[in-house]
């Protein structure tokens, strides 16, 4: 979608909506308007619409009203998200090709304006690609908005926001795709696509390059597939030159069958999603990138397929990582830990980063944890994690923190190699991430976000339709401008 701000409203409008605050409706609004609102109950809650027709000059055109509830309220700026999303929600499709949001009266800051463009632009994303006979009055129309009436800042604060919309919709639009469509090779040509000209450095490790550097887990689990892995690496510079980065990490599986050991039929097809952690990396690198941010930032996505095949890896196959330590392969369908441990290896011996945080659907137990409200979070940081949590909480796409210790530690260990990617039935994120911190050296601060349930919902959200929510790609974003650039 499109916004652009304008001084006055536009001739021709045929869908106007104001932004109510606390439930005051601007001054000059026709009484049917007025009234209708009252009749219906219209208060201005976060997320509430109302819509009238009213006759302007022999035309007749479309008023709503949107409210973001009071000032002042605890999530304040999601509650102004939800005042954009619900009017994307409610015009997306219904025939109107752009919408006028007119903040006049609203008193609303320049941040909390921004806030309702968040809402409106990435509610109106969509992945309809592959929808030939769609019924006229279920495509996309909407396209454009207009800004009236919002304090002078709005504008240039609009740029740094539409930047991270463009990363939250890549990110959408890589997770939507099928798996026959997104794999390890075109996951790296979109990504190259859509950060040229932003000045990022990209580097592709190929299987030979892998193989090389001994990167024996992550491509244990590409050998059943005809797809070649690869790792991404993303370097965007824009701190200060000689200061070490922060990285970024991402679990790419472009599709999970589990491998030899391989998944029930009913639900595989989510499994196409299981690289939603490293379209989170890459769709914030893309936001990074547009919006010049003042940092210095590596993303890493791992890029693999898990196939079954006569070439693949069997139960108790041993690999050995990259670090040197080896790995007992008790069930191939916890591939997940196998091709980030590499790449966290990787990441750290290339750039000594001050810091990690890895986004990976890794295992189905964190859904039955925290269903699909938040994500999970594990680290070796305190202040790495507090960070996190808050740069969640602001944002929307909320975390909580799980523990780590010497006692789930040990759960992993194997008989026969230094681990087991397994563990026993129970605490099955947790021993997940302890496998992760395995190869995490010992100072360096760490985290994990474990992103199972987050990535694609039944439902339609906040600020998502149903499908892929681009979940993560706001944490880091949010991280990046909290501590790096502060
Ligand atoms: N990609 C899955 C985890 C997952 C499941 C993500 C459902 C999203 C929805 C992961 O690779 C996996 O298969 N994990 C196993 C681990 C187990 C074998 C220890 C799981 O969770 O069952
Ligand atoms: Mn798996
Ligand atoms: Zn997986």
């Amino acid at each position: 979608m499109n916004i652009t701000f304008a001084d006055s409203l536009p001739s021709g409008a045929s869908l106007i909506a104001h932004i109510v605050n606390r439930g005051a409706l601007p001054d000059g609004l026709e009484n049917v308007i007025v009234e209708g609102a009252k009749a219906a109950r219209f208060k201005g809650g976060p997320g509430q619409v109302f819509e009238g027709f009213v006759q302007r000059g022999g035309k007749l055109v479309r008023v709503a009203l949107s409210g973001t509830g009071e000032n002042g309220a605890d999530e304040r700026s999601i509650n102004c998200e939800k005042a954009g999303a619900a009017l994307a929600a409610k015009y997306v499709t219904s025939g109107e090709t752009s919408i006028v949001v007119d903040f006049t009266d609203s008193g609303l800051t320049s941040a909390e304006v921004t806030s309702v463009l968040l809402g409106l632009r990435l509610r109106c994303w969509r992945h309809d690609a592959y929808r030939t006979k769609l019924k006229e009055e279920q495509k996309k129309t909407l396209v454009s908005a207009t800004v009236i009436g919002a304090p002078k800042r709005a504008e240039d604060l609009w740029e740094t926001e539409a930047a991270l919309c463009e990363g939250i919709e890549f990110a959408r639009d890589l997770i939507a795709e099928p798996a026959n469509i997104l794999y390890p090779t075109s996951f790296v040509t979109r990504c190259r696509d859509a950060l040229q000209g932003t000045g990022i450095e990209i580097v592709v490790l190929d299987e030979d390059e892998m193989e090389k550097l001994g990167m024996g887990a992550l491509l244990g689990v590409g050998l059943g597939s005809e797809k070649d892995s690869r790792l991404l690496c993303m370097k965007w510079s824009g701190g200060e030159t000689g200061q070490r980065p922060m990285a970024f990490v991402g679990k790419g599986v472009t599709f999970d069958t589990g491998g030899i050991s391989i998944k029930p039929g009913p639900g595989m097809w989510d499994m196409k999603w299981d690289m939603g952690g490293a379209a989170a990396v890459a769709g914030a690198m893309v936001s990074i990138a547009k919006r010049q941010a003042k940092a210095n930032i590596i993303g890493v996505c791992g890029l693999v397929e898990n196939m079954p095949d006569g070439r693949a890896q069997r139960p108790g196959d041993i690999v050995t990582s990259m670090s040197g330590q080896t790995i007992e392969v008790l069930n191939t369908d916890a591939e997940g830990r196998l091709v980030l441990c590499d790449a966290l290896t990787w990441v750290q011996k290339e750039f000594d980063p001050v810091g990690i945080v890895d986004f990976a659907t890794l295992t189905g137990a964190m859904i039955v944890a925290l269903g699909n409200e938040h994500g999970g979070l594990f680290a070796n940081d305190d202040t790495l994690a507090e960070k996190l949590l808050s740069a969640g909480k602001s944002t929307g796409d909320k975390l909580w923190r799980f523990p780590l210790s010497s006692a789930y530690d040990k759960l992993i260990d194997s008989p026969i190699a230094d681990m087991k990617n397994i563990g026993p039935r129970g605490a099955g994120s947790i021993t997940a991430a302890q496998f992760l911190q395995r190869f995490v050296d010992k100072d360096r601060p760490w985290a994990h976000c474990d992103i199972a349930g987050m990535v694609f919902s039944e439902k339609a959200g906040q600020t998502w339709d149903k499908g892929a929510t681009g979940y993560g790609v706001r944490i880091i974003d949010q991280y990046v401008r909290d501590v790096l650039e502060a």
